[in-house]
């Protein structure tokens, strides 16, 4: 297994012996999320956001930090020499001057791959379009592996925009590495792509369902997203499923107590207040488990551990 230097570009570059390696390393982060370390002492991260961003430039931002590594970086590339006409190869061949590692969040699909192949520092891609995620695939496996104690042996219930939606296309992936059945619930114009599900099939159990209350008794993890408004081609498309589910106490009457809603964040109004209180609400939580993962990650990657 060799973590340094490498780009985080898909989850599905990884085995399930190196994802779990990386769950181990960062595991020994959460008590320095406080205290702090030298670990990363000297090292340089640049964070390229092309796309709005708040948890994970702030979290990449954060970890670094906290491992006594620095940032440098924007999050409104109008202010960058890309407003000039600056492609994104000549950026990447400059920033990575200035960087020892660069995480890079794009609209366009297959972007942080493209800046792999240029760039000489490793590349994470912090969301790639519609098509990837890969470190929000992380710390959800995270979460649960931490809340429920396994991963293997769940049923895990995604709702929402699994067309648009890129952390489900992570997630699905990675969950592809363990023993889980998935079910699928959305409104029929955002159904799971069909790539991704024929990819996942091979692997592990998959059930399209009509409806949240048909499964929520046998759920162990509820993953909600949100709809995915700014990557629809068509506005009208948004305008027929706005809205078009909703998780309130209602729904989740008849759920197991152990269960665990999670959500990659920002929420709409996909998942009522009124959950936030309840145990079941795991979304806040989830946040500080990114901070962790990504501590560890930083560590593996510019070797450190
Ligand atoms: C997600 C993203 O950017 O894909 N946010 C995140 O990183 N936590 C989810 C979203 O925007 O809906």
């Amino acid at each position: 297994m060799r973590f340094e230097g490498r780009d985080i570009v898909s989850i599905k570059d990884f085995t399930r012996e190196e994802v779990e390696h990386i769950l181990k390393i960062a595991k020994l982060m959460e008590p320095l999320t406080r205290k702090g370390s030298d670990l990363l002492n000297g090292k340089i991260l640049a964070n390229l956001f092309f796309e709005p961003s708040t948890r994970t430039k702030l979290s990449f931002e954060a970890a670094m930090r906290r491992l006594g590594g620095e940032c440098i970086g924007f999050s409104d590339p109008t202010t960058s020499s890309i407003k000039k006409g600056e492609n994104l190869a000549d950026t990447i061949r400059v920033v990575e001057n200035y960087s020892d590692i660069i995480v890079l969040r794009h609209r366009l699909e297959g972007v942080a791959r493209m800046a792999a192949e240029f760039s000489t520092v490793p590349i994470i891609n912090a969301g790639s379009g519609s098509e990837e995620h890969p470190t929000q695939a992380l710390l959800d496996l995270y979460t649960i592996n931490r809340e429920l104690g396994r991963i293997d042996g769940l049923n895990i219930v995604f709702v929402g925009d699994l067309r648009y939606g890129r952390t489900v296309h992570s997630l699905a992936y990675a969950l592809a590495l363990y023993d889980v059945n998935l079910y699928l619930v959305s409104p029929e114009i955002l159904r799971m792509r069909k790539e991704v599900l024929k990819d996942v099939k091979k692997r592990i159990k998959i059930f399209e369902v009509e409806n949240i209350e048909s499964i929520i008794h046998k759920a162990d993890v509820l993953y909600v997203t949100r709809i995915q408004k700014e990557r629809f081609p068509d506005p009208e498309e948004y305008e027929k499923v706005k809205g078009s589910y909703r998780i309130t106490l209602d729904t989740i009457r008849h759920a197991k107590s152990s269960l665990n809603i999670l959500h990659p964040l920002p929420r709409i109004d996909e998942i009522s207040p009124e959950i936030d209180s309840t145990p079941y609400a795991k979304y806040f939580k989830e946040v500080w488990y990114g901070l962790v993962l990504r501590m560890g990650l930083l560590a593996l990657v510019l070797g450190a551990v």
